[in-house]
């Protein structure tokens, strides 16, 4: 699928892929991006829907946050030897062993470094984000001569707990 602005051709593939940097993942998805603004809330989007189907909405608004965070950095800062291999910037999730896994992967082989932002600074912060909303996190070089940001939650035993409507208080 060519990517676009017309909403209709932006995502430039979806797929469930046999593993997330491993072959014996449970469950994972996959979605390949352009180099746009609009991908940020497209990954959310995407990432959303799978966690909901996980039963994962309880981490949700965490893992969301750092997908927007990532997918913005490969946007700005992800972009150079576009066109070997994959077109656009892939985002992957996948769930094993109690463990969510999310790779942000883009074409550019520098890795992404803390900053100590200034306090009147604008910018600088996201992966400092990263870190606190996440159980750890890691980048490492692609194949392709770019590199992939990993992250990983350790989930707690009742995020995999399908919701239990009856257990919610009733609207009065
Ligand atoms: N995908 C990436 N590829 C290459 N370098 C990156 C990538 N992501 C981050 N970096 C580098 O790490 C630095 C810190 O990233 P961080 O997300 O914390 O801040 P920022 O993107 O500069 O600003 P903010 O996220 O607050 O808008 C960036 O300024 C950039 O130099
Ligand atoms: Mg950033």
């Amino acid at each position: 699928m060519a990517s676009g602005h017309d909403g209709s051709t932006s995502v430039l593939a979806v797929r469930n892929e046999p593993g997330l940097d491993t072959t014996t993942a449970e469950k994972t998805h996959r979605v390949e991006l352009p180099y746009e603004e609009y991908s940020a809330a497209l990954a959310r989007r995407s990432v959303r829907h799978v966690l909901r189907q996980w039963n994962l909405a309880g981490i949700e608004d965490d893992v969301l946050l750092v997908v927007a965070e990532l997918v913005a950095n490969a946007v700005v800062h992800g972009r150079l030897m576009e066109g070997s291999g994959t077109k656009g910037i892939t985002v992957a999730i996948g769930l094993r062993a109690g463990v969510l896994g999310l790779r942000v992967q883009d074409h550019n082989p520098a890795r992404p470094i803390p900053r100590v932002a200034r306090a009147g600074a604008t910018s600088g912060r996201g992966l400092l984000l990263v870190t606190a909303l996440s159980s750890g996190w890691t980048s490492r070089p692609s194949d392709d001569g770019g590199k992939a940001v990993h992250v990983f939650w350790n989930l707690a035993p009742d995020l995999g707990t399908p919701a239990q409507p009856d257990a919610l208080p009733r609207a009065s």
